[in-house]
C-alpha cells in the first residue's frame, strides 16, 4: 500500500468501487431494494433496438443452414466430438433452459444468463463457455438481429435435426440481459469455484433438503429445482454421490417436477438426450482450473483450463464421468433405451475417479472414440440414467418407449419444445416461421379475439354503467388489481389478459374472496354491452373507473390510459395445477400474508414483498407509487384498515406517505405478534398523547423504514407531492394493468 500522498489524481489505491467491504458484507441482511433495478436500461446497449423486426426480417432457413453446416466442421482450438458438434449444442441448449423453476417462473433459456455469473461459473455448465464461443462467429455474423438466447435454443434444435430428429417447431423472441443476475435465489450453500475439487464435496444437501431420499419429509427448498447449487439438476452419481439409482430417481422426480415435467416428459427428455453424445472425464477435477468467472484474465472468459495435453479432444474433461450412452451417439435412435435395458450395468470408475456404470457383458457393443480413429470404448451409464430402469414409473414409460419409438419420438420432440420454450410466456411473444400452430396448455392459451374492437363511444358507456353500478371505489380498484397482479416478468405467466380471476383456482383463493361479488356485477355489465365486450377489459376499465374518480377526489383531473382488446379465457385453457404456482404467499400489495406464513417461514414477509415488485418488474418509485395508492384506495385483501392510513378512503391523497414520514407517531409491535422474523401486527400511536391512529403491518412499516424506499416516500409527502404522486400512481397502475399485453406491445 503506497502512503502519503497519492500518485493518481483523484483515484485513491483500494478505494475502487468494487473494493470489499461492499454493504452487503457490512449489512448481509439489509433488503436489496437496488436489485429491482438490476439489468436496467442503463446496461442495455440495445434498448432502442426493435428486436421483433430485426429477428423477423432473417431468413430463418438459410440461418439455419449456416448452423447446420458448421455443427459439422470442427476448429482446431476445441476438436468436435465424431466430427459433429451437435451434442455440445443440445446440452449446452438444455442446460440454458433447464434452470427453469415454475415456483417464481426464474431461470430459463428467455434471457442467455448462461453467459453471466453465476451461471456461466457453474460447474454442471463445463465447457458450455466453448460451445458459445464456437457459434460466435455466425452471432458475429447475424448482429443484433438474432439474439444469444436465440442463438443457443436454435443451435440446439439444429442439432437434433442433423441427427435425424424432427423438432416441434422453434419460436423466436428471447431478448438477452445485459448483467449478471444477482437477484436469483439459486440456494444458501455455495459450491466453492475457486477449487474444482469441491465438486467432490457436494455432499452437504442440508441447506434445501430435509431428510434422505426415502424419509417421509424428504423435501428440496423452495423455490429451488437443482439437487445442489451449481447444477442443472441432479447430481449424475446420485445423491451424496452414491450411486444409489432408486435414490437418484426420487430426485429426479422432485427436481424435474419442479421444472414443470411430468414423469413421462422427463424420461423423454433424459433418454432423448442422452441418446447423442458423451460424457467427458479423462482428467481428475482438482487439476482444472477455474471457471470463467475467476480465470485468470488472460483466458479472455474461458473458464476450466485444462493442463493436460492440448486440453481438448481426447483429453476433454467436463463432468468427470467418461463414455457414451450409445454406439452411435450422433444418430437419433434408441439405442440408449436398448441398451439401458438390454444389459446388466455394474459400477466402475471414470479416469478421472467418478462413479459411473459399465455393462457386465464384456460382449456388449462398444461405442467409437470421439477422437481416435479405429479405437472403441465400453458404452457408459450414470447412475440417473440407472434410474430410469429402477423406478418403477419411469421403467414403464421406458418400455412403451422402447417398443414404440415413433412414440418416443414425438414425446421428446414435445418436451424438448416445451423445455426451451416454457419460460417464454404466452405464445403472442414467439417469432418466426417456426411456431408451431398448436396451442400447449403450459402455454396458458388464450382464444383470438373476434369481434369489433371496442370505440370510444363504447368504452365512454361501459365507465357509466360501472359507475351506475353503485361498486366502490376500493371494490373496483381491488378487483382490476387483483385480476392483473399474477403477472411475473420471469416467465411472462398471469396478469389481466383472459380474466382468470373468474376461473378455478384463482377464484377461489382467500385472497380473492373480494373480488367474485364484484365480478358477477362486472360480467353483468359485460354481457349487456351492446358492442361485445371481454369481461377482462371490463374488469380492468373498473379500476381505471376507480383510479380517475379517487383522483378527482383529491384535485387531480386524470384520464387513466385504457388499451381495450382482452379476451376471456375458458377453464379448459387454464390448467389449475400451473396456476396454483401463481397463487400469492405473500402480497404486500393487498396486505396479505398467507395464514400461518409467520409460523412456517423465517423469511421476513417484506422480502417476499420485494420480490412480488420484482417480478411484477417494478421500479423501487413505482413500488412504493403503487403501494401508497393502494393503501388509501382501500385495498386490503380482507378489508380492513391495516395500513389504511387515512381518515378519507377512496381518496388518491398522499396520506400514507404523510403517516410513514411523520414523527407525530411511535410505531409499537402489538404484544404477541411475533412470527418468525419478528413481530407482525403494530400500532401507530400519537406520539404525545399515546392514542393509537392505526394498525400496521410490516409490510406497511417498510415504506417508512427501508432507506431507499423511505427516501421515495418523502418526494410523495413533500408539499408539492400530490399531482406528481398521482400521475405516477396511473403510470404504474397502467403499467401493471399492461403488463401481459403482449398482443399490443411486444417485449
Ligand atoms: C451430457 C447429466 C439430462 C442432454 C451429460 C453429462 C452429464 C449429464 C454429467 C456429461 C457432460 C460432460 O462431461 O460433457 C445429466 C443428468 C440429467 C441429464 C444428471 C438429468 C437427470 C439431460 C437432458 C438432456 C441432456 C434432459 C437433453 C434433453 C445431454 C447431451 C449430452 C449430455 C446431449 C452430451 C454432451 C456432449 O456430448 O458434449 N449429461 N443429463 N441431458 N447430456 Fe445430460
Amino acid at each position: 500500500v503506497l502512503e502519503g500522498k497519492c500518485p493518481f489524481g483523484g483515484n485513491t489505491i483500494g478505494g475502487a468501487e468494487t473494493s470489499k467491504p461492499t454493504l452487503s458484507d457490512w449489512y448481509p441482511d439489509r433488503l436489496r431494494v437496488e436489485q429491482l433495478h438490476a439489468d436496467g436500461p442503463a446496461a442495455n446497449p440495445l434498448r432502442d433496438f426493435d428486436y421483433e423486426a430485426a429477428f423477423t426480417a432473417i431468413d430463418l432457413e438459410a440461418l439455419k443452414s449456416e448452423i447446420k453446416a458448421f455443427l459439422t466442421t470442427s476448429v482446431s482450438w476445441w476438436p468436435s466430438d465424431y466430427g459433429n458438434y451437435g451434442p455440445q449444442m443440445i446440452r449446452m441448449a438444455w442446460h440454458s433452459a433447464g434452470t427453469y423453476r415454475i415456483a417464481d417462473g426464474r431461470g430459463g433459456a428467455g434471457q442467455a444468463l448462461q453467459r453471466f455469473a453465476p451461471i456461466s461459473s457453474w460447474w454442471d455448465n463445463g465447457n458450455t463457455d466453448k460451445s458459445r464461443r464456437l457459434l460466435w462467429p455466425i452471432k458475429k455474423k447475424y448482429g443484433n438481429a438474432l439474439s444469444w438466447a436465440d442463438l443457443m435454443i436454435l443451435a440446439g434444435n439444429c442439432s437434433l435435426e442433423i441427427m435425424g430428429f424432427p423438432t416441434y417447431g422453434f419460436g423466436g423472441g428471447r431478448r438477452d440481459a445485459w448483467e449478471a443476475d444477482d437477484a436469483t435465489y439459486w440456494g444458501a450453500e455455495w459450491i466453492d469455484n475457486t477449487s474444482p475439487e469441491s465438486y467432490d464435496a457436494m455432499v452437504d444437501r442440508s441447506k434445501r433438503w430435509t431428510g434422505q431420499p426415502g424419509d417421509a419429509d424428504y423435501e428440496l427448498e423452495q423455490p429451488l429445482a437443482a439437487s445442489h447449487q451449481a447444477l442443472i439438476y441432479v447430481n449424475p452419481e446420485g445423491p451424496n454421490q452414491e450411486g444409489d439409482p432408486a435414490a437418484s430417481a426420487v430426485d429426479i422426480r422432485i427436481t424435474f417436477g419442479r421444472m414443470a415435467m411430468n414423469d413421462e416428459e422427463t424420461v423423454a427428455l433424459i433418454a432423448g438426450g442422452h441418446a447423442f453424445g458423451k460424457s467427458h472425464g479423462k482428467v481428475p477435477s482438482e487439476e482444472i482450473g477455474a471457471p470463467p468467472d475467476i480465470a485468470p484474465i488472460e483466458a479472455m472468459g474461458l473458464g476450466w483450463h485444462n493442463p493436460r495435453g492440448a486440453g481438448n479432444g481426447e483429453n476433454t474433461m467436463t463432468n468427470g464421468i467418461e463414455g457414451s450412452w450409445t454406439q452411435n451417439p450422433t444418430q437419433w435412435d434408441n439405442t440408449y433405451l436398448e441398451n439401458l435395458f438390454g444389459f446388466e450395468w455394474e459400477k466402475t470408475q471414470s479416469p478421472a475417479g467418478a462413479l459411473q456404470w459399465t455393462p457386465v457383458d464384456p460382449d456388449a457393443p462398444k461405442t467409437p472414440d470421439a477422437h481416435i480413429e479405429g479405437r472403441s470404448e465400453p458404452l457408459m451409464m450414470m447412475t440417473s440414467d440407472i434410474a430410469l430402469k429402477v423406478d418403477p414409473v419411469y421403467r414403464e414409460i421406458c418400455q412403451r418407449f422402447l417398443s414404440d419409438f415413433d412414440y418416443f419420438t414425438e414425446q421428446f420432440s414435445k418436451a424438448w419444445f416445451k423445455l426451451t420454450h416454457r419460460d417464454m410466456g404466452p405464445k403472442a411473444r414467439y417469432l418466426g416461421p417456426e411456431v408451431p400452430a398448436d396451442d400447449f396448455s403450459w402455454q396458458d392459451p388464450l382464444p383470438a379475439a373476434d369481434g369489433p374492437a371496442l370505440g370510444d363511444s363504447d368504452i365512454a358507456a361501459l365507465k357509466q354503467a360501472i359507475e351506475a353500478s353503485g361498486l366502490s371505489v376500493s371494490d373496483l380498484a381491488y378487483t382490476a388489481f387483483s385480476s392483473a397482479v399474477t403477472f411475473r416478468i420471469s416467465d411472462k405467466r398471469g396478469g389481466a389478459n383472459g380474466a382468470r380471476l373468474a376461473l378455478a383456482p384463482q377464484k377461489d383463493w382467500a385472497v380473492n374472496a373480494r373480488t367474485v361479488d364484484v365480478v358477477a356485477a362486472l360480467r353483468g355489465i359485460a354481457e349487456s354491452s351492446p358492442t361485445p365486450v371481454s369481461l377482462a377489459d371490463v374488469i380492468v376499465l373498473g379500476g381505471c373507473v376507480a383510479v380517475e374518480k379517487a383522483a378527482a377526489a383529491a384535485g387531480v383531473t386524470v384520464t387513466v390510459p385504457f388499451t381495450p382488446g382482452r379476451v376471456d379465457a375458458t377453464q379448459d385453457q387454464t390448467d389449475p395445477q400451473q396456476f396454483a404456482w401463481l397463487a400469492p404467499v405473500v402480497d404486500g400489495f393487498r396486505n396479505y400474508v398467507l395464514p400461518d406464513y409467520h409460523s412456517v417461514s423465517s423469511v421476513a414477509p417484506e422480502r417476499m414483498f420485494l420480490d412480488r415488485a420484482a417480478l411484477l418488474d417494478l421500479s423501487a418509485p413505482q413500488w412504493v407509487a403503487l403501494t401508497g395508492g393502494l393503501r388509501v384506495l382501500g385495498c386490503n385483501h380482507d378489508g380492513s384498515s391495516t395500513g389504511v392510513f387515512t381518515d378519507r378512503v377512496g381518496t388518491l391523497s398522499t396520506d400514507f406517505f404523510d403517516a410513514v414520514t411523520s414523527m407525530d407517531y411511535v410505531w409499537n409491535p402489538v404484544a404477541g405478534s411475533d412470527g418468525a422474523s419478528g413481530p407482525t401486527a403494530f400500532t401507530v400511536d400519537d406520539r404525545d398523547t399515546g392514542e393509537t391512529r392505526f394498525q400496521a403491518s410490516r409490510n406497511d412499516l417498510l415504506f417508512g423504514s427501508n432507506s431507499q424506499l423511505r427516501a421515495v416516500a418523502e418526494v410523495y409527502a413533500g408539499s408539492d407531492g400530490q399531482e406528481r404522486f398521482v400521475h405516477d400512481f396511473v403510470a404504474v397502475w397502467d403499467k401493471v394493468m399492461m403488463s401481459d399485453r403482449y398482443d399490443v406491445v411486444k417485449g
